[in-house]
């Protein structure tokens, strides 16, 4: 009966974290679609929004451990190999899921990790039944190894049965380990391939700077910009932090940058010749990353497909309610200051 559901969310597991390893935006710092900046994001609404603010500033190492627990978690529910174990652990992180970029979905079953959370526990409760399950034939190898009956007669005694399975725990660990390795390597490869391909897109990004579009700059580099603003103080509005430079966002572009003080990702527009305009990348439904579509001059969020257009931050499609976040930005001498 839970072959399904262990396909289901082997696969779907299994996937999620490739998806990860394989993302050259996943571990970039400065990418709004980053892990860091959706952590960012979802530490203002969390309700352990400390301890997601604490986890932000380690996003990399976290961004990882993630990528592998869903990997580890899949394969070991799809092979049958500790699935209750693999259980646990897809419920806790559906939980962490749930507390973070879902917490705030209304009504509360709109959010698919609280629906993932539920369907791991059968196999928490139940396991894999015995049914194509690596335990069991790990089991079987160690009392074919052992010369005993299989299956095992009733009157085996207890020290016997005790040793198979003493045998068969530490056999299934060194496979499990064996598997926790191999994922290892895939994702070992998979950062690899992104980081190639990121290094591709940052080299075509630079000839992009022409078209105005930059990615998120990185907490040091916001900083220096805040630095360089204090340090030369002509012409920069009472209170304002230079967050561009005018030059640099294109006529109908678009600048990424991070908001100096929240650290959330935000998005520069300069929609006419000298107009400004600033929002908040923070989905109002959910607090995922939205992403510009100029095209359409439009925000998109990646997580339920709200939209907002990039004239007024107000809502074009559900399931947002409520308008971006616009931030007061002026222009002088050339630069664009946040107020
Ligand atoms: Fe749900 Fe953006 S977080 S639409």
């Amino acid at each position: 009966m839970l072959l399904p559901l262990r396909l289901f969310l082997g696969i779907t597991m299994v996937y999620a974290g490739l998806l990860k390893f394989f993302d050259p935006a996943y571990l970039d710092a400065t990418s709004p679609n980053g892990v860091h900046s959706q952590m960012v994001a979802a530490a203002s609404a969390s309700p352990i929004g400390p301890l997601v603010s604490f986890t932000a500033q380690h996003a990399a190492l976290f961004g990882l451990s993630i990528a592998f627990g869903e990997l580890v978690v899949g394969l070991g529910i799809l092979l049958g190999l500790w699935t209750r174990l693999a259980a646990v652990g897809g419920f806790l992180l559906s939980l962490s899921f749930f507390l973070t970029v879902s917490w705030g979905t209304s009504p509360y079953f709109f959010g698919p990790d609280i629906v993932f959370m539920f369907a791991f526990t059968p196999l928490i409760i139940g396991g894999d039944g015995g049914v194509l399950s690596l335990f069991v034939v790990i089991g079987r190898a160690t009392r074919r190894g052992m010369r005993l009956a299989m299956p095992a007669p009733t009157h085996e005694s207890s020290q016997i049965t005790a040793e198979v399975e003493r045998r068969t725990v530490l056999r299934s660990a060194v496979v499990a380990a064996a598997i926790a390795g191999g994922a290892v390597v895939v994702g070992g490869v998979g950062r690899l391939i992104a980081g190639s391909s990121s290094a591709a897109a940052s080299g075509s990004a630079g000839s992009a700077l022409a078209g105005g579009t930059q990615a998120l700059p990185s907490p040091a580099a916001s900083a220096a910009v805040i630095e360089q603003t204090q340090a030369t103080p002509a012409g920069k509005p009472k209170g304002g932090v230079k967050i561009a430079q005018a030059a640099n966002v294109s006529v109908g572009g678009m600048k990424a940058f991070t908001h100096p003080k929240t650290g959330e990702p935000a998005f520069l527009l300069q929609p006419k010749k000298g107009t400004f305009l600033a929002y908040s990348g923070v989905c109002t439904h959910q607090g995922c990353t939205v992403g510009y579509d100029q095209a359409q001059a439009q925000f998109a969020c990646p997580c339920h497909g709200a939209r907002f257009d990039a004239s007024t931050g107000y809502v074009v499609r559900g399931p947002a309610r409520k308008p971006l976040t616009r931030f007061d930005v002026v222009e002088s001498n050339g630069n664009v200051y946040l107020v």
